[in-house]
């Protein structure tokens, strides 16, 4: 008994809480027995590791320190949370995911991507991702969404051109991973985005 393993990405503010909550309610209407979880975080330690990253006021927090914090958070969520869901049959679902780490510190913060790589390798504990939905709407919608950045999250508080990297990112990590990776044009209405996720579950087959 393994379950499905499903990872939803994008810029900030594109919409992926507002789907998830949508997509519980649809796990819950169709008796699928789902959990919901997030990155960086989903477990205690990996939820402490979040908020050294997190937060606005660590500004000597290097760039390679910080992709180390996340491979750590993630390592222990995966092992901890993750796999254990999976192993009971569960559909596992989690905002932000290793592709985050490619974009944000590969792309945008211009990290080795070999080294990403192999540090996704090791966070992952050879788990398999069996879909990824990529919420694609460039950062100046997201923003403009969410009525610009929130003061507190340092990620979010980087500049424009940092986010529009990030976007770049993800469209090479979607055009790379074309067997997991599903587009979704989040220029849409909310249902209108809810009936393309649907559509690429079953495609999928995960639901
Ligand atoms: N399809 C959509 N069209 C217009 N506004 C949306 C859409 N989806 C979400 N929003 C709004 O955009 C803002 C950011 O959405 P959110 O789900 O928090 O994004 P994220 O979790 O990706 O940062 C919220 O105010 C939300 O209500
Ligand atoms: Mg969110």
């Amino acid at each position: 008994m393994q379950g499905k393993f499903i990872t939803i990405e994008g810029c900030e503010g594109v919409g992926k809480s507002t789907q998830l909550a949508l997509l519980k309610e649809y796990f819950e209407n169709n008796g699928i027995d789902a959990i919901f979880t997030r990155e960086p975080g989903g477990t205690d330690v990996a939820e402490k590791i979040r908020s050294i990253i997190l937060d606005a006021n660590n500004k000597a927090l290097t760039p390679v320190t910080e992709l180390l914090l996340y491979a750590a958070a993630r390592r222990q969520h995966t092992e901890e949370k993750i796999i254990k869901a999976l192993s009971e049959g569960k559909v596992v679902v989690c905002d932000r995911y290793a592709d985050s780490t490619v974009a944000y510190q590969g792309y945008a913060r211009n990290l080795d991507k070999q080294l990403i790589g192999e540090l996704n390798r090791i966070a992952m504990a050879d788990v398999n991702i069996d879909l990824t939905l990529f919420l694609d709407l460039p950062p100046e919608l997201g923003f403009a969404r969410k009525g610009g950045a929130d003061k507190n999250d340092r990620l979010e508080n980087e500049k424009l051109d940092f986010h529009k990297r990030v976007y770049e990112g993800y469209l090479a990590v979607a055009e790379n991973n074309k067997d997991r990776v599903v587009r979704i044009d989040s220029s849409k209405d909310v249902d209108g985005v809810f009936a393309q996720i649907v559509d690429a579950m079953k495609k999928a087959g995960v639901v």
